[in-house]
């Protein structure tokens, strides 16, 4: 039987029985469980296979109650959570001293976000408690951003996907932290530079691990299908390099139409949007088809395109 469901007050039931949920976001599925409880978060890290030292993100439904979650907010948070919430941005702050240290991994800073999704905010609202959530898919792998994805992956662990659809904006969160009351951008994601310096002017982006080590979880390889995949700068160039083999390719906008090539266009109109919403769904699609390797070209590097660079880069290294 499919664990897939749209019964909200069986998620309420779930949750409050120390268990964990799969919930729908705008940016991706995520896998939830009470904050305050020590069972469901462990079950957390084990049902991902992820490691203690990464934290993960709180999900609320209302900005009153970032104040139950933080201890201090810069105004620049302030501005940037009256800009964005609810939306694909998570903002990194001192924690609170309610929050448990196994859901911030030691660390004295918390994530915190209000996702933009109809179910996940009416689930938070029925709920005393709110949502600790990584990414529902196991450590490593490809985000998924359908409840097939998360069934494929957890359905012997999990008893319910909260079904919320595709999700429309198919990529991370952006997470930003503080150094001296300034934003750091310390992952790039669904919510654009461009979008976010419209409210706070120029900001610093230290997306890599090397150079920030307040970003415990940016591993250099992560979100990668489990067929060799390779970024190009041009796809045709690339191509010549691997004869006689099976390949996948994922373009922009562009399609190369060689009929021995599986392909996917991820937006026919150059629409970064369209193209992010569709990426997860499109590395899911092709690592399923037993390929010898998948070929993806980069966007261009700017708008939600450097984000979309920043996933194919961590896919493929
Ligand atoms: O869109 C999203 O952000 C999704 C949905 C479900 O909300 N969630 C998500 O969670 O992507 P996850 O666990 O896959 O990624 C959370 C990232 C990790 O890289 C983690 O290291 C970082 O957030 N993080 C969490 N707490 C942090 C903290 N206190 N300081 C710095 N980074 C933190
Ligand atoms: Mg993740």
């Amino acid at each position: 039987m499919s664990i897939i469901s749209k019964d909200i007050q069986k998620a309420v039931t779930i949750l409050n029985n120390n268990d964990l949920v799969a919930i729908p976001t705008e940016t991706v599925y995520g896998l939830a469980g009470n904050i305050f409880s020590e069972k469901a978060i462990k079950k957390i890290f084990k049902t991902k296979r992820r490691p203690f030292f990464n934290p993960l993100i709180v999900h609320i439904s209302n900005i009153e109650y970032l104040q139950n979650i933080v201890s201090y907010i810069p105004e620049k948070a302030k501005l940037l959570a009256t800009h964005f919430w609810p939306g694909s941005m998570t903002l990194v702050l001192p924690k609170h001293n309610s929050i448990p240290d196994l859901i911030t991994a030691g660390k004295d800073t918390v994530a915190v976000r209000i996702p933009n999704h109809p179910k996940t905010i009416e689930l938070l609202n029925t709920l005393d408690f709110p949502l600790a959530a990584p990414s529902a898919n196991p450590f490593n792998n490809i985000s998924p951003t359908k409840p097939e994805h998360v069934e494929n992956y957890f359905r012997n662990d999990i008893n319910m996907v909260l079904d919320g659809g595709h999700c429309k904006n198919g990529i991370e969160s952006t997470i930003i932290g503080f150094e001296k009351d300034n934003p750091v951008i310390y992952r790039l994601g669904a919510l654009s530079v461009e979008e976010i310096e419209t409210v706070v002017g120029k900001i610093t982006i230290r997306n890599k691990k090397e150079n920030n080590p307040n970003a415990p979880g940016m591993l250099t390889k992560h979100y990668a299908p489990k067929t060799t995949t390779i970024l190009a700068d041009d796809i045709k160039t690339e191509l010549k390099k691997h004869p006689n083999k099976k390949i996948g390719i994922l373009v922009f906008s562009e399609p190369i139409s060689i009929n021995t090539i599986e392909e996917i266009v991820l937006s026919k109109t150059r629409n970064f949007k369209e193209a992010a919403a569709n990426l997860y769904a499109a590395m899911h699609t092709l690592d399923q088809l037993n390929l010898d390797i998948i070929i993806a070209e980069r966007f261009p590097n700017i708008n939600l395109g450097k984000s979309i660079n920043d996933r194919l880069q961590r896919a493929t290294s």
